[in-house]
């Protein structure tokens, strides 16, 4: 049966801003889904915003992009009707549902409540199409194995972030006993009998590495323990739904996390835990219109490091339990940073900082060390006005007073959303292409920034 995902939550809120995208999905839920439409990344829309109006009031963040779409995976681990809650209306998670229509199961999604049906029987393939247009589906390779013994996934390529390889992906699940055959870009993989516990020394903290051995082990036969695991505040959301689903997975959040393979799973109802990255976005919306901004359904232990370094900058940040109020200075003051893996400062937060420190007084250097093609979007920035000068992994951004509005595009999600942020705080009007990017990650980014008082809305191609 066809995925059904109608992302059509927002219309109850929003009737006439309804993006293309959740028509789109509208158009290819059911019987007459066209499996050709390959890549649904190249409608000409685009955001305008008029900088100048400093952000006030409130906005609620919804469930996380990167907890999600592993947990829609996870799903895949047991038979029947699963549930997932607080799910945002963004592209991926439709792709994400593609990806599972593939596989067999099948999807609805109403009122950000995702409900997903997995049949007894999957079929352990995810095609080009889908791999390409999101790279994340890589990690349906552990739960295809560990459930079938069989996986044909098409090895995904690099993306606007960089080569990003899947190595390490691979290297744990065949120290658990899986064999591969990479043969005309498709990696076949297969195990004889069920993959066996193993101890897993990452050579990174990857988080997708981390995210496919911990799915994987959850229905090995014995114990997997992954040494220098990532630790992510989504991957402690993901064994949580794991653990309520039957799983045995204990340590998530450290270095060291342990999974006693158990004979079977059940389908659960999951509240995924709320987006960082999208509260981290509204934290600087506020921070680079010297506004005022509390940001709801966001721990804001999720973000110490980005918001201390908000503090370097001249913010005024106060911190609840799931909520925070930032209230930003009249003009920043440079930092320095560097991006590491949590609790380090996030590599999905760089661009946005940079948009900020892109008008601070002074001259910050910041230093990529996740991605080797993070600063592409910096040339965009730069059309703005902005004067920073790039060296392999490290930004010069030598602060100007304004920045000036003028056309821009947007790379990939967070570049996208960086640009939307300087254009609020630019001379004019700015104009972001190529904003299917953005939507990818955000539920109705200029919806939220406009209910704060942003001159925003977005334009028809
Ligand atoms: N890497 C390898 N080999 C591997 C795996 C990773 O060399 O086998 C490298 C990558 O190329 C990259 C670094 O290690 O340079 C970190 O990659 P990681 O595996 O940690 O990242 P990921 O799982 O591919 C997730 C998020 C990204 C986020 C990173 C880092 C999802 C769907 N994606 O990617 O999110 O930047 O972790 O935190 O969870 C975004 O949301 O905009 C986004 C890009």
């Amino acid at each position: 049966m066809a995925c059904l995902i109608q992302l059509l939550t927002r219309s109850a809120e929003s009737p006439t801003r309804l993006p293309w995208w959740a028509q789109t999905q509208r158009q290819c839920a059911g019987p007459t889904y066209n499996a050709a439409v390959t890549n649904p990344l190249d409608i000409d829309e685009k955001i305008k915003v008029t900088g100048g109006s400093v952000l006030k009031g409130e906005v609620g963040v919804l469930g996380a992009k990167n907890a999600v779409l592993k947990e829609m995976v996870a799903m895949l681990m047991a038979a029947g009707v699963h549930r997932l809650t607080n799910v945002p209306g963004i592209l991926d998670v439709s792709l994400m549902g593609r990806v599972l229509d593939h596989i067999g199961a099948s999807c609805e999604f109403e009122g950000h409540t995702l409900t997903v049906q997995v049949p007894d029987e999957i079929n352990p393939e995810a095609p080009l199409d889908l791999v390409r247009a999101m790279r994340a589906s890589i990690v349906v390779l552990g739960p295809l194995l560990a459930r079938t013994g069989r996986a044909r996934v098409a090895f995904p390529g690099g993306d606007d972030l960089g080569s990003r390889p899947i190595d390490w992906h691979l290297d744990s699940l065949r120290q658990m006993g899986a064999e591969f055959k990479l043969e005309h870009g498709v990696l076949t993989g297969w195990v004889d009998g069920r993959l066996k516990g193993a101890t897993l020394d990452l050579e990174f903290p990857s988080v997708g590495a981390t995210e496919n051995s911990i799915l994987a082990a959850v229905i090995a036969d014995g114990v997997t323990t992954i040494n220098n695991a990532a630790r992510e505040p989504e991957i402690q959301d993901i064994a949580a739904q794991l653990n309520a689903m039957g799983a045995k997975v204990t340590g998530a959040g450290t270095h060291t996390i342990t999974i006693e393979g158990v004979g079977a799973l059940h389908p659960v109802e999951h509240h995924v835990i709320g987006d960082r990255l999208e509260a981290g976005t509204y934290a600087i919306a506020g921070a680079i219109t010297g506004g005022e901004v509390t940001i709801r359904n966001c721990d804001p232990a999720h973000l110490r490091m980005e918001l201390r370094k908000l503090e370097e900058v001249g913010c005024e940040i106060e911190r609840g339990d799931d909520f925070f109020v930032i209230a930003g200075p009249k003009r920043a003051k440079a930092v320095d940073f560097a991006t590491l893996p949590f609790p380090g400062f996030h590599t999905d937060m760089q661009p946005q900082m940079v948009a900020l420190l892109a008008t601070a007084d002074g001259t910050s250097i910041v230093t990529e060390n996740l991605y080797d093609s993070r600063f592409r979007y910096i040339g965009e920035l730069m059309r703005m006005g902005a004067d920073v000068t790039t060296e392999w992994q490290h930004a010069v951004v030598r602060g100007v007073p304004t920045l000036s509005g003028c056309p821009v595009l947007a790379f990939d999600i967070r570049a996208g959303a960086a640009l939307v942020l300087a254009g609020l705080a630019a001379d004019g009007f700015t104009t972001v292409g190529d904003i299917s990017h953005i939507d990818r990650g955000y539920e109705d980014l200029v919806g939220k920034l406009a209910s704060l008082g942003a001159q925003i809305e977005r334009l028809a191609g």
